[in-house]
């Protein structure tokens, strides 16, 4: 059958036009998998998950936090700012931020140095992974 006046491809040879939507069906295809990988591989959030304070520290961190009992007014006088170092509790563990990225003049994403950011740590997307790499100064008194 000829092709009507308003078809775009008109004048193409047949195996042209066949060609380009076969590339066309690969690139959604593609595109598709890409998409689907993303969503279906991604890790789940660990918002609001308490359990990830139960992340076990090396022995050699057990030791660090062993080795000083830290008071909640020693943990607030180093709150980053003015030049003093940046401390934050987790979970009965105090760890200096001051050279941490992102916690400039102790602040990091509305959280503050010289805080017990226990239940913030826990309502944000980290894993305990961000608190162990992170120099430990001792447990918090009490
Ligand atoms: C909405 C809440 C939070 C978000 C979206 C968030 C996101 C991030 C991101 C993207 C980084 C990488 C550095 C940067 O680009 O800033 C980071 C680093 C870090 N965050 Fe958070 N954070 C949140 C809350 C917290 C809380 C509550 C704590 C602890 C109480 C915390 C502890 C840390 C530490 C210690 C690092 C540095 C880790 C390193 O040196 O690699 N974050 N955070």
């Amino acid at each position: 059958m000829p092709d009507s006046p308003q078809d775009p491809a008109v004048g193409q040879e047949p195996a042209v036009r066949k060609n380009s939507l076969g590339s066309l069906l690969i690139g959604v295809l593609l595109v598709a998998a890409v998409v689907g990988a993303f969503i279906f591989f991604r890790p789940p959030s660990l918002a609001g998950d308490r359990a990830k304070l139960d992340a076990p520290l090396s022995a050699a961190q057990q030791q660090q936090a062993d080795a000083r009992t830290i008071t909640m007014a020693e943990v607030e006088a180093n709150d980053g700012l003015e030049g003093r170092p940046a401390w934050i509790a987790v979970n009965g563990i105090v760890f200096d931020v001051s050279e941490s990225a992102g916690w400039e003049d102790g602040e990091h994403r509305g959280v503050r140095a010289g805080t017990d950011g226990t239940d913030l740590f826990v309502s944000s997307p980290h894993g305990y992974d961000f608190m162990a790499r992170t120099p430990i100064l001792g447990r918090l008194a009490g």
